[in-house]
């Protein structure tokens, strides 16, 4: 049998930017939309393929910075597989810098197919600790909330530092995700905002705490189910993130359009710049909220419902299967 393993995408409902400086972050898993990873045995040398980038190379011929070929060595030396040969192939669904988590979520499924082929069971905190260290090499200094959220595949309430809380939504709850179709880099992204950051630090920690604050609102409006206040802390929150620096033109008229075709809120999702909204929808008035977003330049428009209660994730003790 060959090992295979899949990891979902996340969004973040609250706290981007702030959560880097010790401020609370909520995310939510995108269940739907997956990175996969296949472990074949062969003789060696180890082989790594990723159809979706054009990669297509021995691990040894990597450079150390490849983020690819480090989650694989990491893994290997972390877990203790002494594994030198057979052919590693990936394959993801999810949009690649757009803040839904790609590069985590190819790290993820990568360390369970691997840990798989070994015979070995990762839990969700081993996943995430080794993923963190492959999100240093795309980010630089990131605040661990996405490597989090995905290798747990739970809503959480994340603090930087600090072992999440899993969260148990109040009531279902159905998002739209939009597509700018603009690319930004976290890493730019998180750049820019610590420079101006240390050029007038008051302002920006003032910012950062009621960022914090309106993500503390929501967690608890999540989990009562309450997502008329829900929203509001989401629109709230986007004037927060422009304030910072991280809006953009098209990321406005995505939140915009949200707002006009009635949703209970909406904003940029991730490090922004670019990348995503998210935008919390009635049921109802879901197809005019999509259309809406279509017609004011969405590239794409992917739905995820965080459905009422607990649930077991696929994933969280057993690497194995999808
Ligand atoms: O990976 P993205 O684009 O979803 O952004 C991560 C969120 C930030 O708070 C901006 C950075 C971080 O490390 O938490």
């Amino acid at each position: 049998m060959t090992p295979r393993a899949s990891a979902c995408a996340k969004i973040i409902l609250l706290g981007e930017h702030a959560v880097v400086y010790g401020f609370p972050a909520v995310a939510v898993p995108v269940r739907s939309l997956r990175a996969t990873a296949e472990y074949d045995a062969g003789p060696p040398p180890l082989r790594i393929e990723a159809p979706d980038i054009g990669l297509r190379a021995v691990l040894e011929d990597l450079p150390a910075e490849n983020p690819l070929g480090f989650c694989v060595r990491h893994t290997l030396d972390v877990l203790h597989i002494p594994l030198s040969g057979g052919r590693l192939r990936v394959t993801s669904d999810i949009p690649v810098a757009s803040g839904m988590g790609s590069g985590a979520s190819v790290s993820t499924a990568v360390v369970r197919a691997l840990a798989a082929a070994a015979g070995k069971t990762v839990d969700a905190e081993q996943v995430s600790a080794i993923v963190y260290e492959v999100e240093r090499i795309h980010h630089g200094t990131p605040s661990g909330v996405d490597n989090t959220v995905i290798a747990y595949e739970q809503p959480v309430y994340f603090v930087r530092g600090k072992d999440p809380d899993i969260l148990a939504a109040g009531g279902s709850m159905l998002f739209l995700i939009a597509d700018s179709g603009v690319r930004s880099a976290t890493r730019d992204a998180v750049a820019g905002v610590r420079e101006r950051r240390n050029k007038d630090p008051e302002r920006y920690d003032g910012i950062f705490q009621s960022i914090g604050e309106l993500t503390d609102a929501g967690r608890a409006c999540l989990e009562a189910g309450d997502r008329r206040m829900l929203g509001r802390a989401m629109f709230e929150s986007q004037g927060l993130l422009d304030a910072i620096g991280v809006g953009a033109p098209g990321l406005t008229r995505l939140v915009d359009a949200a707002r006009n075709a009635g949703a209970w809120g909406a904003k940029l999702s991730g490090a922004g710049l670019g990348g995503n909204v998210i935008a919390l929808v009635k049921p109802e008035s879901a197809e005019p909220a999509e259309a809406a977003l279509r017609a004011a330049g969405a590239a794409a428009v992917f739905r995820t419902v965080l459905e009422h209660g607990n649930h077991p994730p696929p994933q969280t003790k057993s690497p194995h299967g999808t």
